[in-house]
């Protein structure tokens, strides 16, 4: 089966998030399953310096008022379309937001442009290659369904992922014009929105089946709680949604043969962890000693509950523990932690910025990981923790609560608990959890259990590819 994955970012070229892991990972376990996947990706500076050896196959004078051309190319084993067009994705900041940390104001613009390609890509716009299923990931790629819906062409289904609801692609109607749809496009049955447009909205809408990350994450938004204003369209669609866990991709994080860490290392020689331990140590400038390390590698945000978490800082502290940060996201929450560092200095400490390196280095010799999200659709660090011997402390939503086995009684007693998972999501019941965390630390033959279960746990993305591969299938037969 030949499918088109269409999305804003992809591992190895260019990432903000787990988005990009995920868009990077999947192909290359699909294969396996008889399944070729193209990707089709906005050409950023950063794809465009990475990739060699690319031919055009499509070109276009006017997409939506703009030049642009598709690139065909190869890289580390991921078949690529590049979306060509300078003045759209030409420019020095990030793929969102500018250099300055300010959206784009063409946001609407450049992903209509994405999506638009896409769905020409899949209506057969490139007369040797036609995918029998177009695969798109999130709000940038949302208005992808859409296109094929009002074409008014027979087209191949699709599936929208939702891998966060909380960015949801809102704009005003003013931008409708421009997008180049039919008049009812505008309507609740397409792509309206709360009185403006809404992208994720339209795919959810058009697209033949809906998916998210998880399980448990499906489940939730179908709730006021975590819905954020989509729980009634999803509603109208939750015979056609699904929860797929998301995978890692086990070769790129092998603590046996990861070359970013200082010593490798596997669930049989667990001891050689310290010498990585001790490089986290160095790097963020902290005390020796052997109490126990907590690490945090995120975004900044109020999703993540970060702000919980900086006022658990002095606690961690007082217990004897020690926390190195490594993030970027808003600026208030950067600055209490920069703050608990230098309230605890060698205690705590935090880099800002985006560093993978570090983050490997970071999984692979701290002692445990600490996720305490608001809401989580899946997650993706809990899920190296495991593979690293690093224990996800984690509240009980979304993918963490698929992932991640508490260590309650009855779970070590049976020796198949491999975290810490707590609620409810407030300060007081992170507390008690980095509180119970300290209790298992001090029980070296129970935390070296947990690590070794964790270290078995099948992160890798053989069960889902299949579960994607499944739905694709059943997806193409129902089209028919
Ligand atoms: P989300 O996509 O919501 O941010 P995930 O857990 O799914 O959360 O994925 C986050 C990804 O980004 C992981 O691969 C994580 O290691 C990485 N990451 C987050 N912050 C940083 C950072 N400051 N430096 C390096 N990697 C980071
Ligand atoms: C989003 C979610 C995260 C998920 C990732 C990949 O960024 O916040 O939970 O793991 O997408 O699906």
């Amino acid at each position: 089966m030949n499918v088109l994955s269409v999305a804003s970012e992809i591992y190895p070229l260019i990432k903000t998030g787990g988005l990009a892991d995920v868009v990077g990972a999947l192909p290359l376990a699909l294969k396996e399953h008889g399944v070729h996947t193209r990707t089709l990706i906005p050409g950023y500076p950063a794809v465009m310096r990475a990739v060699r050896d690319t031919s055009a196959c499509l070109h276009y004078e006017d997409l939506l008022g703009h030049v642009a051309t598709i690139l065909e190319a190869h890289h580390e084993g991921l078949d690529l379309l590049i979306l060509d067009a300078p003045s759209l994705f030409d420019r020095p900041g990030g793929p969102y937001l500018d250099s300055n940390g300010q959206e784009y104001g063409d946001n609407w613009r450049r992903f209509a442009a994405l999506s638009r390609a896409g769905a020409d890509i899949a209506l057969g716009a490139i007369e040797t290659w036609r995918p029998d299923l177009v695969h798109v990931h999130d709000w940038q790629t949302g208005l992808l369904p859409a296109y094929l819906r009002y074409s008014g062409k027979p087209a191949p289904p699709s599936l929208m992922t939702i891998h966060n609801i909380a960015f949801q692609g809102r704009f005003g109607v003013d931008i409708f014009p421009h997008l180049d749809l039919p008049p009812d496009a505008y309507s609740i049955e397409g792509i309206e929105y709360w009185g403006g447009i809404g992208y994720l909205k339209a795919g959810v809408q058009a697209a033949t089946a809906v998916s998210t990350v998880s399980p448990t994450y499906a489940d939730e938004i179908l709730t006021g709680e975590f819905g954020m204003g989509m729980e009634g369209v999803l509603a109208s669609r939750a015979g056609d949604l699904h929860g797929i866990v998301n995978g890692i991709d086990a070769e790129v994080w092998n603590p046996e043969r990861d070359p970013l860490i200082k010593a490798n290392y596997g669930a049989t020689s667990l001891k050689s962890r310290g010498k990585n331990k001790q490089a986290v140590v160095e790097r963020f400038g902290l005390e020796q000693d052997n109490g126990l390390l907590f690490c945090v590698v995120s975004r900044l945000t109020g999703q993540k509950g970060m702000d919980l978490l900086a006022e658990c800082a002095d606690g961690i502290v007082a217990q004897g523990g020690r926390l190195a940060v490594l993030g970027t996201g808003e600026p208030w929450l950067e600055d209490a932690f920069r703050h608990a560092a230098a309230h605890h200095p060698g205690r705590i400490a935090i880099i800002t910025g985006y560093d993978e390196p570090l983050s490997h280095l970071m999984q692979a010799g701290s002692d445990a990981i600490l996720i305490p999200s608001r809401f989580e659709p899946c997650g993706l660090t809990q899920l190296y923790g495991l593979r690293y011997g690093c224990i996800p402390v984690v509240t009980r939503t979304g993918g963490l609560n698929d992932t991640i086995i508490d260590a309650n009684p009855a779970a070590l007693a049976a020796k198949v608990a491999t975290g810490v998972s707590f609620a409810p999501t407030t300060t007081d019941g992170l507390r008690r959890a980095i509180a119970r965390t300290f209790r298992l630390y001090a029980n070296q033959k129970a935390w070296l259990g947990m690590q070794k279960q964790g270290m078995k746990s099948d992160v890798s993305w053989d069960k889902s590819a299949s579960l994607y591969a499944q739905l694709y299938s059943m997806l193409k037969t129902k089209d028919r």
